[in-house]
């Protein structure tokens, strides 16, 4: 009898306290919790205080230590601000995207054109084949296709189009460094619009290759995989075998298809490369 009345009684604690412990949320509760630490991570925001109260890792003052914006650990240098290219390597990322720190001002561009000179990625005939894809259709329509200023926009329609494009194939701009050209593409230019959503970093210096080949034309100068007479900064690749590229398309590029980017319907706008290359553009603007 004794045992009974033991048992009842636990057994009565028991529920008293099944029944509080998880006690819902609702009118002006906020329910209770046992172990909140384990139900809730202390997810740190950059840059922002928000004292947790539930905090049990340590006092006020540390998690206030934790919270605060630290130095940058010695020796590293923020992603994007080796714009600058090494000549003895080819500077790519893995995903396809590299942030850019310089602002759309006139500062920005003129600290792009005089610290952005080597383009990352040596001369390679798979390079200017995939930037001659890539000019004819995001850039020639304004600049045309011999970088002459004349695209069909301006050529053909009467001159309707209210300003004339650069002129890309002039000495001024054969002079000019690359970092005028990849500023533009990131940034616009007055009328002309940033191009960084539209093109990958590695398809942009590969423009710009195209670019500058089109001007050794122009001067009946060689800029190819093999001889670069038009300037003494873009290299070369050689005989290379191999190009070392962003391959931020792996998955569909097994069969060669690197150089499907059909942001144009060439190959109708239900062609899965559409919808997986315009993912990975996405964020190449930060
Ligand atoms: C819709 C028309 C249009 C398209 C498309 C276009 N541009 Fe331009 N671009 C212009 C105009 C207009 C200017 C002249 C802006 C000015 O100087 O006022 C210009 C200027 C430039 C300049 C010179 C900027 C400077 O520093 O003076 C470069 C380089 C350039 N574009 C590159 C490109 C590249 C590369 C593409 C393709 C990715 C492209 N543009 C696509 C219209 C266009």
């Amino acid at each position: 009898m004794k045992h009974i009345q033991k048992y009842i009684l636990l057994l009565s604690i028991c529920f008293v306290l099944m029944v509080t412990s998880c006690q819902q949320p609702g009118g002006n509760t906020t329910g209770s919790e046992f172990m909140p630490d384990m139900g809730h991570s202390i997810a740190y925001e950059a840059n922002y205080y928000n004292y947790y109260y539930n905090n049990t890792w340590g006092s006020e003052d540390e998690y206030y230590e934790y919270a605060k914006p630290r130095m940058p650990v010695a020796g590293t240098m923020p992603r994007g601000s080796g714009g600058v290219a090494v000549k003895e390597s080819v500077a790519f990322t893995l995903n396809g995207s590299a942030p850019y720190y310089y602002a759309d001002t006139e500062e920005g561009r003129a600290a792009a054109m005089a610290e952005i000179i080597d383009n990352p990625y040596p001369i390679t005939e798979a390079g200017l084949a995939k930037g001659k894809k890539l000019y004819d259709i995001f850039c020639s329509t304004c600049h045309g296709e011999k970088a002459d200023g004349l695209g069909y926009l301006v050529r053909d329609d009467g001159g309707v189009y209210p300003v004339q494009p650069a002129i890309l194939n002039t000495d001024e701009f054969i002079a000019a460094t690359n970092g005028r050209y990849y500023h533009s593409i990131m940034k616009g230019r007055n009328l002309m619009g940033s191009y960084a959503d539209k093109i990958s970093y590695e398809e942009r210096w590969q423009v710009i290759h195209y670019i500058r080949s089109l001007q050794a034309k122009e001067k009946k100068l060689e800029y190819n995989q093999y001889v670069n007479t038009l300037n003494n900064v873009d290299r070369p690749a050689g005989d290379i075998a191999v190009v070392v590229e962003a391959d931020h398309d792996s998955d569909n590029d097994q069969e060669g298809h690197h150089d499907d980017h059909d942001h144009n319907s060439e190959h109708g706008v239900g062609d899965h490369h559409d919808v997986h290359d315009s993912d990975d553009h996405d964020d190449d603007s930060h």
